[in-house]
């Protein structure tokens, strides 16, 4: 399949990267990927080549579906973690963009600051993936909607409820809700609420694109809840944040998503969380575990989208 591309080098570092369309064409791509995956179809659309991934925070989901996913698709997958690279003992991003650009077909960093990606990918002649800054967790959110779209169709027009931390996770839904065209709400503790200028630029694009979609900022959960057919919600403590710990969990105190919480959303509304996930903090094990929670689709959809979203910049 064809996903349209301009010439060139691309990058995915947020939302903002990749257009409506695109999207749609890389969920087709995964559903055919996905399926492919279940009947023991081999796919070797990346033979021979190789993905740098490079760690500066730990990982599960992120480390093990993109080196699977690589495997899958006849391609290598090399795990750096940057404490075990230069790059920890301070070789400059720069020089490391433009060495890796050498020997692999892409790279795919986990960060903190993500002007590290955006120096990454100037540097780099292969695209760079983000795979998680303290800004945007692009393909986090693909993968969510992607399993959204699985269970109940377009999610173009559905209201998405973000309960917390305006943080790497929110800001994408942000963007996404540009991107496509739905309508989401998120409460936050004053103070933790997302970066004004994400939101911004996802209001005039949704302005640009004749008003599909919009961005409401509230502050109490049931508020953001009421009739949402998909709640979502992240740790309190994001990784890099750990010394925080006692203010956050202070100022998230009444952010937890609960069965009281989800009786606000409609009856069909899913439930959404990106994991690592801390029961009795900013879920209860009841949601997590209950019959509205798609998290374990979730992670798995991650692998799907990711392999989708290789093929299109490394293929
Ligand atoms: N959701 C997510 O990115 O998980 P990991 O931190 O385990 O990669
Ligand atoms: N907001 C969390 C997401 C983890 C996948 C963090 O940055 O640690």
């Amino acid at each position: 399949m064809n996903i349209p591309r301009p010439p060139g080098k691309r990058d995915l570092l947020s939302l903002a990267d990749v257009q409506g369309e695109e999207i749609h064409a890389l969920f087709a791509r995964a559903t055919q990927l996905k399926a492919a995956q279940k009947s023991g179809e081999v796919v070797h659309t990346l033979k021979g080549r190789t993905l740098a991934m490079i760690f500066e925070k730990p990982s599960t989901r992120t480390r093990v579906s993109f080196e699977v996913g690589m495997y899958q698709l006849g391609g290598h997958a090399l795990f750096l973690s940057s404490k075990d690279i230069q790059l920890g003992r301070g070789e400059p991003l720069s020089d490391c963009a433009r060495v890796l650009s050498r020997f692999v077909d892409g790279i795919m960093v986990r960060t903190f600051a993500h002007s590290n990606l955006v120096t990454m990918a100037q540097h780099a002649t292969v695209p760079v993936i983000n795979a998680l800054s303290d800004d945007f967790h692009p393909c986090q959110i693909l993968a969510d909607i992607f399993t959204y779209q699985e269970h109940r169709g377009p999610i173009a027009g559905r209201k998405v409820a973000w309960v917390g931390d305006g943080n790497n996770i929110a800001q994408s839904w942000i963007l996404a809700a540009a991107r496509l065209g739905f309508h989401l709400a998120l409460a936050s503790p004053a103070s933790y609420g997302p970066d004004p200028q994400v939101v911004e630029w996802a209001e005039k694009e949704m302005a640009a694109q004749g008003g599909r979609g919009s961005v409401t900022l509230l502050r109490h959960p049931r508020d953001a809840v009421k009739d949402a057919d998909l709640v979502t919600t992240d740790v309190w403590i994001s990784m890099g944040q750990e010394k925080e710990r006692k203010r956050r969990c202070r100022a998230f105190a009444n952010y937890c998503v609960d069965t009281a919480l989800m009786r606000e959303a409609r009856p069909e509304a899913l439930f959404m969380h990106c994991l690592p996930a801390h029961r009795g903090e900013e879920v209860t094990a009841e949601v997590l575990e209950g019959p509205q929670s798609v998290v374990w689709d979730e992670a798995e959809n991650r692998m799907h989208v990711q392999k989708a979203i290789l093929e299109w910049l490394m293929g």
